[in-house]
């Protein structure tokens, strides 16, 4: 059985991440999109959260788990039975930090192959931190993000805002 994993923050899941997941299912035998715990990392959603969002987005798709891990994505990959890692690849700026890991990883796990898909045109400037941002001054994200993902992120705005009109 090919498993591949793809892993990332995911804070949160965005069509952008959709695009390469639907993408790369077609290619494996079974997807494990794997959620990094890193508390040294400022994240908007906790990972339960964001595990919980992307296992709403897949809960159609067959041969899709979602997981989470710490600790170094190849000794994950291992546990997992995994023999590639799946990345989007968006604009150039993207590449340096991508060949620095995927580099890093075929030094540490030479058997395991790191695959790049090209983001889809219309995901290809779309990032987590442009939808956190968008959603909170308010702008519409709806075309960004699956609905799901939508209704958390205007729940966690809306919340802060209401707060902050609160008179004291
Ligand atoms: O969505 P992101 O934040 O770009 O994903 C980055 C991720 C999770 C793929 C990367 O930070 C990672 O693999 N972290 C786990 C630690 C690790 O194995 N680092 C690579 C060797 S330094």
């Amino acid at each position: 059985m090919r498993i591949a994993v793809y892993p990332g923050s995911f804070d949160p899941f965005t069509n952008g991440h959709l695009d390469i997941l639907e993408r790369s299912l077609k290619m494996f035998d079974k997807l494990i999109v794997a959620v990094l715990i890193n508390p040294n990392k400022n994240s908007l959603f906790a990972s339960s959260k964001r595990i919980e969002m992307i296992e709403k987005v897949s809960a159609k798709m067959e041969n899709v788990e979602v997981s989470q891990f710490d600790g170094l994505l190849v000794d994950f990959c291992k546990k997992v039975g995994a023999c590639s890692v799946i990345r989007g690849l968006r604009a150039v700026s993207d590449y340096e930090y991508e060949l620095q890991l995927a580099t890093i990883n075929k030094q540490l796990a030479p058997d395991l192959e790191t695959i790049f898909l090209m983001s889809s045109a219309h995901c290809s400037f779309l990032s987590s931190s442009i939808v956190k941002e968008i959603a909170r001054y308010g702008g519409n994200i709806e075309p960004l993000v699956p609905a799901n993902v939508g209704e958390e992120l205007k729940k966690v705005f809306n919340t802060k805002f209401t707060l902050k009109k609160k008179p004291a």
